[in-house]
């Protein structure tokens, strides 16, 4: 099930776009994570939460579940395949375990945006949760350069399998 080159072109655009999409994005809501916990003014903190819940519902989530779904399309769709070539693989794991987690963080991005918007935070209110949403945006922006940075080095390690894919289809190509 190959893909023709200007289909594969098409679709590799929405996985590019998507995926480093999703990187950005992450890195405006740990700027606003940041702002959050840490600004003295309390109109900051409040419209920096609000926001955060916009960015994570409306552009985070749907970025990483497209991210998810164009690379499925990209790997089953050329030569490279799904569990043929490690650097697919580990994006494969990378992504999805960032996706879990990102949904996981949903629920407190809500409920803090919920009370911000309800009453003043003060620096003490919360406090452990805004922490734990400037690690959890902190280190997905790092575990997400794993993913791009493999994308644009492709290492060249197969698996048993993507050798034995291989072989078959050098093997067919042999009159
Ligand atoms: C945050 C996650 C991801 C990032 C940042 C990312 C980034 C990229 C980038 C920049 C490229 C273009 C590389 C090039 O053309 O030289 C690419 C291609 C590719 N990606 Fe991803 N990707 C992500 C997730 C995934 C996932 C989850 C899969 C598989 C399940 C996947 C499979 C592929 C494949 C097979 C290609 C090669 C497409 C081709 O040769 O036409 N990616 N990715």
């Amino acid at each position: 099930m190959t893909m023709t080159p200007s289909l594969r072109k098409f679709a590799l655009t929405a996985h590019v776009t998507s995926s480093v999409g999703w990187l950005g994005a992450v890195a405006a809501f740990l700027v606003l994570a940041v702002s959050g916990l840490t600004s003295q003014d309390a109109q900051m903190v409040r419209a920096a939460y609000l926001a955060m819940e916009l960015i994570a519902w409306f552009v985070i989530v749907p970025l990483a579940l497209a991210s998810l779904l164009t690379g499925l399309v990209m790997s089953l769709g050329t030569p490279w395949g799904l569990f043929q070539n490690y650097w697919v693989l580990f994006k494969l794991l990378i992504t999805v375990v960032a996706t879990i987690v990102l949904l996981l963080q949903m629920e407190p991005i809500s409920y803090i945006a919920g009370v911000a918007a309800e009453t003043t935070l003060s620096s003490a209110d919360l406090r452990e949760a805004r922490i734990s949403l400037v690690v959890h945006a902190g280190g997905g922006l790092l575990v997400l350069l794993v993913p791009m940075i493999l994308s644009v080095y492709k290492p060249r390690g197969m698996t048993r399998y993507g050798r034995r894919k291989q072989h078959e289809r050098r093997t067919e190509s042999q009159p």
